[in-house]
């Protein structure tokens, strides 16, 4: 299994199973799902930066690099690319481990996703200053 850094400064904020309820009519993982995995990825290190209620504004860019199969470990490691006011950019990177063995691991997914940090009223509301 891969470990938990890379050495380009990502952070590992989620990992996740591929599983046979999330393939498409061929039997083949859904792109789909992929994309929430990354999102949910990106929002943890959004939500620890915004201090609290973030949404997803925006999907910059999303690319499938390699296809995903039932049973790969996916871990997606995540970097604070850009803070605006209210706003966060993450740059996120997806990496499949093939039937848990650590040399079996391939990049397949790259994403630039936007959050906004929300007050109670889900209005935009001003980052905290970053430590
Ligand atoms: C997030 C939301 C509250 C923002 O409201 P808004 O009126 O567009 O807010 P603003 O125009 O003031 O933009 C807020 C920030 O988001 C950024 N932003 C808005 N749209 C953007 C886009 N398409 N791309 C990149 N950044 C964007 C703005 O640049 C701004 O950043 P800054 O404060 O750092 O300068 C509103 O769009 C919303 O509720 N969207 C739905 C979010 C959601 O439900 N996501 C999950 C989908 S299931």
């Amino acid at each position: 299994m891969p470990g938990t850094e890379r050495n380009d400064g990502r952070e590992l904020t989620y990992r996740v199973v591929a599983m046979p309820a999330d393939t498409n009519a061929f039997g083949d993982i859904f792109g789909g799902w992929l994309m929430s995995q990354v999102d949910i990825a990106g929002s943890i290190l959004a939500l620890r930066e915004a201090e609290g209620r973030v949404a997803t504004v925006a999907v910059k860019e999303f690319r499938f690099l390699a296809p995903v199969a039932v049973g790969d470990l996916i871990s997606c490691y995540a970097e604070v690319q850009r803070r605006g006011q209210s706003s966060i950019t993450v740059h996120v990177i997806a990496e499949a481990c093939r039937q848990l063995e650590a040399h079996r691991v391939c990049m397949v997914a790259d994403a630039t996703l936007v959050y906004v940090a929300l007050n109670e009223d889900g209005r935009p509301r001003h980052l905290p200053a970053s430590s």
